[in-house]
């Protein structure tokens, strides 16, 4: 039996990953808390811990859980920008999961951008409390318009094609483009002057962080609409209230915050919201915030446990080799263990 700390569990987590480890030998010791310095202790006599986005797995927590003799992080996610990868070569394992659903991610970002085009939102309050005026819900037609996609992966090529769908004109910026595609690359300038609007589905990295910020903002058409299903450290949340202030960005169509850790995924609805950034977004009858809840579909979950189980039952097997361990860069590029189907360390 492989014993695992699941950090930060929530009841949408159990059923699925006490189904999946129950049929594969793996045993999960649910915890609420969030994995930190302060809590990394509660992983002691276990062989992996799980984790998800808001845990904080920085060099100290890795240097403790090796020391307790922690050999495998399974992230039960595809980004992993909250672990220190780097740290964790050569100590413990990381392993996540790339792909879950994709589709959930992009189909989120629609759903997002729809309700905030057509005011969705303010009409679903107003029809329950029988207020039928049309007034001040006037929207604009999607067909035609232009749409930035930055980050054509997995997702944001799935939100491209959704975009097509709709007749809108997709244009995209990738460090990486995919030729093949079809799709029309451009700068990221030129995306940002010719974007109706703005959908981020890159990865955050040192290169990514607030890459909106005041500056890019400026160089946005006036009216746009922002959406942002993937990171929140890619927009920079003040200068986005400051271009909201100054009737600059249309709209803006949040499900991830910078500040997200301590807030997101909680019910907060009796307490004093703290984040006075968030609160004056929140308060803005153009932004739309869901709490970082674009994968939250039965299949996404199902995905979600289902490759960790095996994540986890890969790096404990045999020869201990799992395809979806992450790149440490090593910098051994060439003669890279994993492209020889080795383990890394
Ligand atoms: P992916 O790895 O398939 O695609 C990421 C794309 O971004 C790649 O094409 C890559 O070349 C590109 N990229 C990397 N650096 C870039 C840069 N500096 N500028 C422009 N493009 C850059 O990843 P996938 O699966 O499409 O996920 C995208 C992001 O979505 C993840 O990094 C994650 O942060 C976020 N996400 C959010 C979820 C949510 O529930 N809100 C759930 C799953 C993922």
């Amino acid at each position: 039996m492989i014993e695992v700390a699941f950090y930060d569990a929530k009841a949408y987590d159990r059923p699925s990953f006490e189904r999946c480890g129950g049929q594969r030998d793996v045993r999960f010791r649910f915890l609420e808390t969030k994995l930190n310095e302060d809590t990394v202790a509660l992983a002691q006599g276990c062989d992996a811990v799980c984790v998800f986005v808001n845990d904080a797995v920085n060099a100290t927590v890795i240097d403790r859980l090796y020391a307790y003799g922690v050999r495998l992080i399974a992230l039960r996610s595809a980004g992993y920008n909250n672990v220190d990868v780097k740290h964790a070569y050569g100590k413990v394992h990381v392993v996540h999961v790339p792909a879950y659903s994709p589709y959930a991610v992009a189909e989120h970002a629609m759903a997002l951008l729809l309700t905030s085009v057509r005011r969705i939102h303010k009409a679903y309050n107003r029809t329950r409390e029988f207020n039928f005026s049309l007034n001040g819900l006037t929207g604009f037609d999607l067909h035609g318009k232009t749409v930035g996609v930055v980050g054509t992966g997995k997702i944001g090529r799935i939100f491209a094609d959704i975009c097509k769908g709709f007749g809108m004109n997709v244009i995209a910026y990738d460090l990486f483009p995919a030729r093949e595609s079809g799709i029309e690359y451009v700068s990221l300038d030129e995306l940002l002057a010719r974007s109706d609007i703005l959908s981020l589905h890159c990865p955050l990295t040192d290169g990514t962080r607030h890459m909106i910020n005041a500056g890019a903002i400026e160089r946005m058409k006036k009216g746009v609409v922002i959406v942002n299903t993937s990171r929140g450290a890619l927009i920079d949340a003040e200068a986005l209230l400051e271009g909201i202030k100054a009737r600059k960005v249309g709209a803006a169509c949040l499900d991830v915050y910078e500040e997200e850790a301590d807030v997101f995924f909680e019910d907060r609805s009796g307490h004093i919201m703290d984040d006075e950034l968030l609160s004056r977004l929140i308060s803005m009858p153009n932004v739309i915030v869901t709490s970082h809840q674009a994968f939250l579909t039965e299949e996404a979950l199902n995905n979600i446990a289902e490759t960790t189980v095996n994540n986890i039952r890969s790096c404990f097997d045999n020869d201990g080799v799992c395809d979806n361990e992450l790149c440490y860069r090593c910098g051994n590029i060439e003669r890279c263990k994993k492209e020889r189907k080795e383990r890394c360390f």
